[in-house]
């Protein structure tokens, strides 16, 4: 007969504070930031791309600074601020960068908007009046594969004039 080795996952306590929550909850070890968020918080708005690090589409806010969930650790972020795209709007009212991305078509898919969403909220929230350069370096670790970027640049740009 086979010998079977059974090993235990390894779990941590893990306690961040989520779109301005406090959630506590065991993970394994092993898990993604990624997994995480989509897998035991339900918080399936962070996409899941590459994996790699290379597409952007699973970015999301760590104390403000776009971070790549799928190369965090949970453990390496304990206690800190995460913010995912169901973060952005407060209550029925839209963030103005959700509201310029629907008015100017700036989503096509839809699969990379919540990763630039989060991208362009962040660089913001630095700079109130960034030039077109800007926007496009704010923006180059998130790819995308319908839009052409031309209606993600000018919608972010009419964020930043409502925001000012
Ligand atoms: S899924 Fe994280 S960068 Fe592509
Ligand atoms: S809107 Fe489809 S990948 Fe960007």
């Amino acid at each position: 007969m086979r010998d079977e080795v059974t090993r235990e996952v390894e779990r941590i306590v893990l306690v961040l504070d989520v779109n301005g929550e406090r959630r506590e909850l065991l993970v394994p070890v092993h898990k993604t930031l990624l997994e995480v968020l989509r897998e035991d918080m339900q918080l399936t708005g962070t996409k899941h791309g590459c994996e790699l690090g290379e597409c952007g589409t699973c970015t999301v806010l760590v104390d403000g600074k776009p971070e790549l969930s799928c190369l965090v650790l949970p453990i390496q972020i304990q206690g800190r601020a995460v913010m995912t795209v169901e973060g952005m709007a407060r209550g029925s009212e839209l963030h103005p960068l959700q509201e310029s991305f629907a008015e100017l078509g700036a989503a096509q898919c839809g699969y990379c908007t919540p990763g630039i969403l989060l991208s362009a909220r962040s660089l913001l929230e630095a700079n109130a009046r960034p030039s077109r350069d800007e926007i496009r370096e704010a923006l180059a670790g998130n790819l995308c594969r319908c839009t052409g970027y031309a209606k993600i640049l000018d919608a972010v740009e009419m964020a930043a004039e409502r925001m000012r």
